[in-house]
């Protein structure tokens, strides 16, 4: 793990770090827009990874109720500074954000991924994440994957 590796809620000011990390990671990027609404909609499950005070991670999450009751937590952006990258840093991210949804009463967690992008699939797959089905379209210019992970209590 990165020395001095701390996670936590996205603060005020954080925003314009976080937009440029999104810029240099996705051909299509998320808008401002969009961040502003999930810091609003996703308080506790939009979280920074700093270094020396210095933003080099985000993830965003989301808890959804199903029709019958269950709750899901869904994974729909994590992303760190190019630099920073294989260093543990999403798999922090990923942990703490797991953390929340076990506290939010899960039973699951799944995210959508390219078909092409391996290093993220590793990561997933490193941290119990499996295929659950294949996305076709998903991305528009790109087929995707959908991948989930039991969360229970003993699974920590
Ligand atoms: C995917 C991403 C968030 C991973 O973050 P990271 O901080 O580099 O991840 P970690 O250092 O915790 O690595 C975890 C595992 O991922 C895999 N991995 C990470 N980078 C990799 C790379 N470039 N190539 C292959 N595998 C890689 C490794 O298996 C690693 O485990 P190991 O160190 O035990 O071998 C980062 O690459 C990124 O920001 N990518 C651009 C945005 C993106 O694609 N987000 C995911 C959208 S679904």
């Amino acid at each position: 793990m990165l020395q001095g590796l701390v996670i936590r809620e996205l603060g005020e000011g954080d925003l314009d770090a976080v937009y440029t990390i999104e810029v240099e990671s996705y051909p299509r990027p998320w808008t401002r827009n969009f961040f502003r609404l999930m810091a609003h909609t996703s308080r506790d499950l939009f979280l920074v990874a700093l270094v020396d005070d210095e933003i080099v991670g985000y993830t965003v999450g989301e808890v959804d109720t199903r029709s019958n009751g269950r709750k899901l937590g869904h994974i729909m952006n994590i992303a760190v500074r190019k630099p920073h990258r294989n260093l543990g840093v999403g798999t922090a991210l990923l942990d703490e954000l797991e953390r929340r949804f076990r506290e939010a009463e899960t039973v699951a967690s799944f995210l959508e991924v390219r078909e092409s992008n391996l290093a993220a699939q590793r990561l997933y797959a490193g941290r119990g994440y499996r295929l659950l089905k294949n996305a076709a379209g998903y991305y528009g210019d790109e087929d995707g994957y959908v991948m989930s992970k039991r969360l229970n209590k003993t699974n920590v």
